[in-house]
């Protein structure tokens, strides 16, 4: 039986880690399905790890719908997660309803979109609507020409502050889980002890509810820089694929992973 929000909010209550990787084809997710992953995200970094480009920007929703129907026809159990691609949310909120409602019909139950304050219409409306909606604070990749490169956020005590009450206020409009990406540790735990959804952290320390990396990234297959976040789960694992992503998960089940040396 598929997961569901309640279920991954039951999860959170009961002090159970989430499991989250990106997947973006069939066979990847069948095999992420099979290892028991709670959810998988089709993440926008598949414009870096399967189109080659050096940012999120280009991708389009086509390619969004297009992932999307693929991960969901191989994954039968995780719960679904699909990424806004640059330019499909910001505009109004009446568009981004309808951009939403294709990545939902290709197999989603919940879309992503990034961003803080800004977005706080746009997530009431879709939810109000039946959209389920996930936050995505910090290190807000579509935004890196404006944030100067891919940097950690919120380390200046305003930056933090203003994090904090975007985390409440994506929460207030509706938001049902947050991914925290690239923000110091003691931040994202007090983001997760004030939070009544799911917090998902990528480079924001061990107290988040739940954990998620780019599949290419563990993997150690993506040619590019790898993040300070990134543990390579192939020379951590006996090495097939497989035994890489049971130890991802097991680690974070554990709370084991990310440690020290992944946050800042
Ligand atoms: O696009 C993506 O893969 C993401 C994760 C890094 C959270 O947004």
């Amino acid at each position: 039986m598929r997961i569901t929000l309640s279920g991954l909010h039951k999860m959170m209550r009961d002090g159970e880690k989430i499991t989250m990787l990106t997947a973006y084809d069939a066979s990847f997710a069948a095999l992420l399905d099979a290892a028991g992953l709670d959810t998988l995200l089709i993440g926008d970094s598949l414009g870096n790890v399967l189109q080659g480009h050096e940012s999120t920007l280009p991708v389009s929703l086509r390619d969004m719908v297009y992932h999307t129907q693929c991960v969901a026809r191989g994954a039968k159990r995780a719960f679904i997660i699909g990424d806004m691609p640059f330019g499909t949310f910001q505009v109004s909120p009446q568009e981004a309803f309808r951009n939403a409602a294709e990545i939902m019909a290709a197999g989603a139950q919940m879309v992503k979109i990034e961003g803080g304050r800004p977005m706080l219409e746009t997530i009431s409306f879709l939810t109000e609507r039946g959209i389920p909606v996930c936050g995505h604070l910090g290190l807000t990749p579509q935004s890196v020409h404006q944030l100067g490169g891919y940097r950690v956020q919120g380390k200046a005590e305003d930056d933090a502050q203003r994090m904090l009450d975007d985390a409440r206020i994506l929460e207030e409009a509706g938001a049902g889980m947050i991914v925290l990406e690239a923000i110091p540790a003691a931040l994202a735990s007090q983001i997760t002890a004030a939070a009544k959804v799911p917090t998902i952290g990528i480079g924001a320390g061990v107290d988040c509810h739940g954990q998620v990396l780019v599949l290419h990234d563990m993997l150690d297959v993506y040619p590019g820089k790898k993040a300070k976040f990134v543990k390579n789960y192939m020379k951590a694992s006996a090495g097939s694929i497989q035994d890489a992503v049971a130890l991802y998960v097991k680690e974070v089940r554990d709370g084991r992973f990310p440690g020290r040396e992944h946050s800042f």
